[in-house]
């Protein structure tokens, strides 16, 4: 079992988009068993809010409900719970580090890190534009998969 929580600043645009999208992903291959994904915020700023209409719209357009889903933050509880925290920007890590009190165990990277062009995944909060966020995330996706896939 792979345990993976995606992390952003609010989580309701990038790191719920990552968590549906990996979902999605893993039950298409028939691996819906073999992974817990999750995902959640360094900021309490949206707790509770549901997913934004932007990621909601382009999930939905894929057929990818977002349904139950409400914005949640990320705990020092969680650290022992996933063997993965992929932010989807270094601020998230330098915040995740934060909240945890380190990574003794290496467990937290930028999901763009497991592909050859290391970088922030755009951040649609400002420019609107969920598209590419999505087109970050599935190479970010597709990358850490046929990785963890070839380790296990
Ligand atoms: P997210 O997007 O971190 O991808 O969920 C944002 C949500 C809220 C804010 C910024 C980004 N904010 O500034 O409140």
């Amino acid at each position: 079992m792979i345990k993976v929580m995606f992390v952003c600043l609010g989580n309701i645009c990038r790191s719920p988009m990552a968590e549906f999208l990996l979902k999605d992903m893993v039950e298409k291959s028939g691996m819906q068993r073999d992974f817990e994904i999750a995902s959640s915020g360094t900021s309490s700023e949206e707790y509770g809010n549901p997913v934004h209409p932007g990621t909601k719209k382009l999930l939905a357009e894929k057929g990818i409900s977002v349904a139950g889903k409400y914005a949640t933050q990320l705990k020092r509880e969680d650290y022992i719970k996933y063997d993965f925290f992929l932010a989807m920007e270094q601020r998230n890590v330098t915040s995740a580090l934060r909240i945890f009190g380190g990574d003794s165990e290496n467990k937290v990277v930028r999901l763009l890190d497991f592909t050859s062009n290391p970088r922030d995944i755009a951040d649609p909060w400002y420019t609107g534009d969920f598209q590419r966020t999505y087109e970050d995330i599935m190479e970010g996706l597709q990358c850490f998969v046929e990785i963890v896939s070839e380790n296990r």
